[in-house]
């Protein structure tokens, strides 16, 4: 449904879908995000599966302001000059994750890395405010399909699948925001935006123009993404000396941890990257993973198995 966004009353509404862990469709001066509280997995679990993402990709964090990105992401001086002079607007920042970042793992894809970005859009900033948790998301748009700029756009990719569609007419930029990595020693644009290279350079010295989403993205998004420390077997029924059990659905072990019991992989895929984290300690040898069924988010999930599972 298609709600027309001009009255507090009806951001309020969205605002309370969001906290109550459902997504919300809501405009930014870039494209439509496909929103989500950021903090909570399950709730990131949907935007993967509504879009029919193949794989996890990290998505962006939207935040109120500099002020509360510093509580999720490390600022170095440089970052935090860039921040001051582009934020609100469509620069969206790679940083390093702040030790006690309540950002679900499933909206980073397992990374140490979060990308923040503060929107100068005011029903964009209106919603997170009243919802008051950071907001993951990604274009409001099926994988693979071009970005809603119009409301109408995204109620034609989502139909009824979707609640709340907040509408802010079109977007102004309507080109999703320039992604800058500032985590490492040189800043690097991973995706050219309407932010351009020369606008940062005007102001803050030579940065890198790398092509690397087509990594991150594709399938040498391996070396990027989160693999635990131990080895990691897949399809497995029991365990064997050293291993600890990752179930899905009846079949548990004692001491080991459970996707979904109900066998839901919703449930499934809000918990795989937490429960990787959590079973990856020293003294195993490694993470037995029970069979996941290959269809609709399984997909995602066994994409992202075979990543932590793959030969280093
Ligand atoms: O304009 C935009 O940025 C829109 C609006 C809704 O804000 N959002 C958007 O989000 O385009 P999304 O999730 O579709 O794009 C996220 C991009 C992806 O290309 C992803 O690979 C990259 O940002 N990204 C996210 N987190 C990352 C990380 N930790 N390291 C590297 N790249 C990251
Ligand atoms: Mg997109």
């Amino acid at each position: 449904m298609i709600v027309k966004a001009s009255t507090q009353e009806k951001i309020t509404h969205a605002a309370i879908k969001l906290r109550g862990g459902e997504l919300a469709a809501f405009p930014t001066e870039t494209v439509y995000g496909l929103g989500a509280d950021a903090t909570n997995d399950s709730a990131v679990a949907k935007i993967f599966a509504i879009k029919g993402r193949p794989e996890f990709n990290p998505l962006i964090t939207h935040v109120r302001s500099l002020e509360e990105a510093q509580h999720y992401g490390i600022f170095s001086k440089n970052a935090l000059a860039i921040a001051r002079r582009f934020w609100p607007g469509p620069l969206t920042l790679i940083l390093n994750r702040k030790r006690g970042c309540p950002i679900s793992w499933l909206t980073t894809a397992g990374l140490s890395t979060v990308a923040l970005r503060v929107s100068d859009h005011p029903i964009a900033n209106e919603l997170i405010k009243l919802t008051g948790r950071p907001i993951a998301a990604p274009s409001a748009n099926k994988s693979g399909r071009i970005s809603p700029t119009r409301a109408e756009d995204v109620l034609n990719e989502f139909q009824n699948e979707l609640g709340i569609i907040l509408d802010g007419g079109d977007c102004r930029v309507g080109l999703e925001s320039t992604v800058l990595d500032v985590s490492g020693a040189n800043p690097t644009i991973l995706r050219p935006g309407s932010i351009t290279q020369i606008d940062i350079e005007n102001n803050f010295g030579p940065i890198i123009l790398a092509n690397k989403m087509a990594k991150i993205t594709a399938p040498g998004m391996l070396e990027s993404h989160y693999a635990p420390n131990c080895k990691v077997r897949l399809n497995a029924t029991c365990i064997q000396t050293g291993e600890v059990f990752l179930g899905f659905g009846k079949n548990s072990i004692v001491g080991s941890k459970n996707l979904s019991e109900t066998a839901e992989l919703n449930e499934a895929a809000a918990n795989l990257f937490r429960m990787l984290r959590d079973l990856d300690q020293n003294n195993i040898t490694g993470i037995a993973v029970a069979p996941i069924p290959e269809h609709g988010l399984g997909i995602a999930i066994n994409d992202r198995l075979k990543r932590a599972a793959a030969p280093r």
